[in-house]
């Protein structure tokens, strides 16, 4: 199984930014800790970030043809804002599972829309960066994303 993590902008300064929020690991931290679950799990796995829109657009669009099976994607404040992004992962029709290190029902009202929830296989927020662990749930297979 081939799983592509998709963090959109400012997680890059996860570890630094507002800890109080999104604590203290970094985006090095988080990326470790799954490729070794992924390897672990006899899984390929792939990271990518990025600040702007249409980067995560395209890399998304790149996915298709590189076969992967499952995208994990914090799409950061771009969950609140981005049709292009949404429209990019129907349009290549990878499963995905959204991902969110807070909870953002529990925060300012604007955070609680979410362009891609009702899309998504699973949606993850408020466990901190120990969300990315859902990855784990992925490429072992104790949930299979490939059922969706
Ligand atoms: C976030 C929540 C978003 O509202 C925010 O804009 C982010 C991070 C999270 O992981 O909790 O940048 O997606």
């Amino acid at each position: 199984i081939s799983i592509l993590l998709i963090n959109g902008p400012n997680l890059n300064l996860l570890g630094t930014r507002e800890p109080g929020i999104y604590g203290s690991s970094t985006l090095e931290d988080v990326i470790t800790s799954c490729t070794a679950t992924a390897t672990s799990a006899g899984a390929a796995f792939t990271a990518f970030q990025s600040n702007h829109e249409g980067a995560i657009v395209d890399r998304i669009q790149q996915a298709r043809g590189e076969g992967v099976d499952g995208i994990v994607i914090n799409p950061a404040a771009y969950t609140h804002t981005s049709v292009a992004i949404r429209d990019a992962l129907l349009g290549v029709g990878i499963p995905f599972i959204e991902l969110h290190v807070s909870n953002i029902h529990a925060r300012e009202a604007w955070r609680h829309h979410s362009y891609f929830s009702d899309k998504a296989v699973a949606v993850i927020a408020g466990l901190g960066v120990k969300g990315y662990g859902a990855f784990t749930a992925c490429c072992t297979g104790a949930v299979s994303i490939k059922t969706f």
